[in-house]
């Protein structure tokens, strides 16, 4: 038999665990509803808002990681022969990485495709822009300037390759075509786009497109190939001039591509191009494509190369550096002068 006192106190903490336990469920005492006390539809409200919370948490969270990978957010760029082969791969680019992308080009239909195939709307535009016309391209930056407030980037791209008749069959007209797009072209998009970022204090970015055939004979008729040698001259000669104030000028220099440049009007085809280019290239494996003289062009406007100027980006797999036939007869060598 338990003793009255034991008794008492038993009682006296039962009656303690109802206190606690009324002092926890009364809300109006100043104590917690349980959840498991909640109103269904309160429960589901709350799970509600930690789920917007949490989602709203996690979007924040990728913008932020996306933002930090935008490598050109918030800049403002022109592309002349933007609507097709390299050029229409540097818009994409470009876009995919926060600039607003003017396509300046002949090809309106194809131009305009480009544009508005682009996301969100309004990022790309496209205006007609006969590069050999210096007040065309004039006309493009002030629309540029006056549409997006600034102009960071220019890439002079626009380019043709004329005939493929070799020095002795040359064309004087075809000569002074292939010289104005090609070389008096990218000229007044130099000249147009530094006038633009130099007024405006703008530390901006011009590249040219060059080639292989800027640097060496042999890969393309002599007339393309002087042409070229001319545009790496003009970005030189204006990187020592707008490197004053703060602008950059430098080039890229593609070996074979397929485009419909390349491959002309279907008499080769892609495979061929990409075949020749990959069978000379010192490079072995990969196989170029616009893609990477996009990826070498975004390298170029970017800040990333905030002290790079006058230079000729090669994409070539080495073709230009390296003496390949020659190389060939050295492997052959190896073996024999080393005794295996
Ligand atoms: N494809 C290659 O193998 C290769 C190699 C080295 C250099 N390049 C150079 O790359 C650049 C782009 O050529 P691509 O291969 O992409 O060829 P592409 O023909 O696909 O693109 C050239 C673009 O320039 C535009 N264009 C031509 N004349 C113009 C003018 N007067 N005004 C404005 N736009 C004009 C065309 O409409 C076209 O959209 C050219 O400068 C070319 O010389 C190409």
């Amino acid at each position: 038999m338990p003793s009255p006192v034991a008794l008492s106190q038993a009682s006296q903490a039962r009656d303690a665990e109802r206190g606690e336990l009324t002092r926890r469920f009364s809300p109006r005492r100043g104590g917690k509803l349980s959840r498991a006390r909640l109103p269904l539809s309160a429960r589901r409200l709350t799970v509600l808002i930690k789920l917007y919370i949490n989602l709203s948490l996690f979007l924040a969270l990728v913008i932020n990681y996306m933002a930090a990978n935008l490598r050109l957010d918030g800049k403002v760029a022109i592309i002349t022969g933007g609507a097709s082969g390299i050029g229409e791969a540097t818009v994409r680019l470009f876009s995919s990485h926060g600039a607003a992308v003017i396509i300046a080009d002949i090809q309106d239909s194809l131009g305009l495709s480009v544009a508005t195939s682009i996301s969100p709307p309004g990022r790309c535009n496209y205006v007609h822009c006969d590069v050999r016309d210096e007040l065309q391209v004039a006309a493009a930056v002030k629309y540029t300037v006056q549409t997006y407030g600034r102009l960071d980037i220019m890439f002079s791209n626009a380019g043709v390759m004329g005939s493929l008749t070799g020095i002795l069959d040359l064309d004087m007209n075809v000569l002074d075509d292939l010289m104005a797009v090609n070389v008096r072209g990218t000229a007044a998009a130099i000249k147009q786009a530094g006038r633009a970022m130099t007024a405006a204090g703008i530390r901006g970015s011009i590249i040219c497109t060059g080639s292989v055939a800027a640097v060496r004979g042999g890969f393309a008729p002599a007339a393309y190939s002087a042409a070229k040698h001319a545009i790496l001259g003009l970005a030189k000669a204006a990187a020592g001039e707008l490197g004053e104030k703060g602008v950059r000028v430098n080039c890229v220099s593609p070996f074979a591509v397929a485009t419909p440049l390349s491959c002309g009007d279907g008499t080769i085809t892609a495979e061929e191009i990409e075949g020749f280019a990959s069978s000379a290239a010192a490079l072995k494996g990969p196989v170029l494509r616009s893609g990477d003289i996009a990826a070498a062009v975004l390298f170029l406007a970017s800040d990333e190369s905030a002290f790079v100027s006058g230079h000729n980006l090669l994409v070539d797999g080495g073709v230009t550096e390296v003496n390949g036939s020659f190389a060939k007869v050295i492997q052959e060598l190896l073996p024999r002068v080393s005794g295996k």
